[in-house]
């Protein structure tokens, strides 16, 4: 059964203090590629297979508007869908991309390429959040847009060339341009300062498209058209992190996630655990669909204090939330640097976390950009209501802090657990957790 199914809206969870966590699982497809997938299948002449696409809601969002926008969806069993791509046309109605900053921002770049008019929205915490981010280089490339937070508008066609430098290190920025930039004359590239998540431009070579990545400068070639291919999508990492830092802080526990993608832009939290001290093992390591998967094994571990830099950010933007908890288990004290991103994703979630912590027991401050959390080397109190502002992310990592802590742990507004894992209670549970 998925939360979806499970919980009413405004739902209230609770994570209690669990024996040794158990067991093989695997994790939905990662919800980055899963995107992706539809929406270069969407571009694509022909027809695109895609195996393993996250069935949250926030994809299907995306489904829906590529649906909006000319393109043949057609969901053929469990994480199968085929789509064939069209010239896009302008929607009858205005695309609601729901809650997801990622299908909000590529689709605002895909649709900026073709002379169409587009109205995108989306539910309170997206329309909270900076549009200008990708309105700004599409604008400069000939859109036409108007709002700079949603709902916003485009119109697009006959785009030009443009050198961006990604001073955020946002792959949604950057894939925009780069999915505008299909469909624009002369050079497109974006220059990356530290490099982001790069499944845009594998995925653009696999459907046939020259781009090529050169000192840290994005470009695309003269090969631009995107021809259907077969995409699968490996395990999402965001959504594994949960399971291994709960392996990690509950007593005794060992436990397998199947199928993790471990493309290095995206293995930041690992490394830190490492360094943490956690005792992580990769195996079956292997290529699939162009990126690198494993299955990683986590035995609960004393972990201590951790520094992590600022140039990490980019490869664990999304997993910050649960590595706040687990330096709660940590010893010693933690400093997390370069976070202002934090401010803007679904919550402002360095605000979440520290408020999360504390509400458990645990001192948790800001300096600036930085978390720092006071390790308490053992089990904190827990006992604490905690908000999730209805962000997904910070619903899951205090469910699992709750699995670890002295007393359990309430989680309101867990209902947006169902836009990135919908089976993110029945795996746990699968796994011993006592999440109710
Ligand atoms: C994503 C990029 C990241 C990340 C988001 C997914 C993507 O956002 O936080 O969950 O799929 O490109 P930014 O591009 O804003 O860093």
């Amino acid at each position: 059964m998925t939360v979806a199914a499970e919980l009413k809206p405004e739902a209230t969870l609770i994570g209690s203090p669990s024996g040794p966590l158990a067991g093989v699982i695997s994790v939905p497809g990662d919800k980055s590629i899963s995107h992706r997938a539809l929406i270069l299948g969407a571009l694509a002449i022909g027809e695109t297979c895609i195996t393993g696409l996250l069935e949250g809601d926030d994809v299907l969002n995306t489904a829906k508007a590529v649906r909006a926008l000319g393109a043949e969806v057609e969901h053929v069993g469990a994480g199968e869908w085929r789509v064939r791509g069209t010239e896009w046309r302008s929607p009858a109605a205005p695309v609601d991309c729901g809650n997801s900053g990622t299908g909000a921002r590529l689709l605002m770049g895909a649709a900026a390429g073709f002379l169409i008019e587009v109205t995108f929205t989306g539910d309170d915490s997206l329309s909270g959040r900076p549009m200008d981010r990708v309105l700004g280089p599409l604008r400069a490339m000939g859109a036409r847009t108007e709002g700079s937070r949603l709902p916003v508008k485009i119109r697009g066609g006959s785009l030009h060339g443009i050198s961006f430098v990604n001073e955020k290190a946002s792959a949604q920025v950057k894939s925009a341009i780069l999915l505008a930039g299909l469909r624009a004359s002369g050079n497109v590239e974006v220059v990356e300062p530290a490099q982001s998540r790069d499944h845009s431009e594998n995925m653009l070579r696999a459907f046939g498209c020259d781009v090529e990545t050169v000192d840290g400068t994005v470009r695309l070639g003269k090969q631009r058209s995107l021809t259907g291919t077969n995409v699968v999508v490996p395990g999402d990492p965001s959504s594994a992190a949960f399971a291994i830092v709960a392996a990690l802080i509950v007593p005794g526990s060992e436990v397998t996630v199947r199928n993790v993608m471990v493309n290095p832009l995206r293995t930041g939290l690992l490394t830190t655990l490492r360094e943490m001290g956690a005792e992580l093992s990769f195996t079956n390591e292997r290529d699939e669909g162009g990126e690198k998967v494993a299955d990683v094994t986590a035995r609960a571990s004393a972990l201590h204090g951790v520094e992590v830099p600022a140039s990490r950010a980019p490869s664990m933007i999304d997993e910050y939330p649960i590595l706040g908890v687990a330096a709660a288990f940590a010893k010693g004290r933690s400093v997390m640097r370069g976070l202002s991103e934090l401010r803007v994703k679904e919550s402002d979630r360095l605000a979440a976390i520290i408020a999360g912590l504390r509400a458990c027991g645990v001192d948790a401050r800001d300096d600036g950009d930085s978390l720092i959390v006071e390790g308490l080397g053992g089990r904190p109190p827990g006992g604490g209501s905690v908000q999730a502002h209805h962000d997904h992310r910070i619903a899951m990592s205090f469910l699992a802090m709750g699995l670890a802590a002295q007393k359990s742990v309430t989680v309101d507004s867990a209902d947006m657990i169902a836009t990135s894992f919908p089976d993110f209670v029945s795996l746990m549970r699968s796994l011993g957790a006592q999440i109710a």
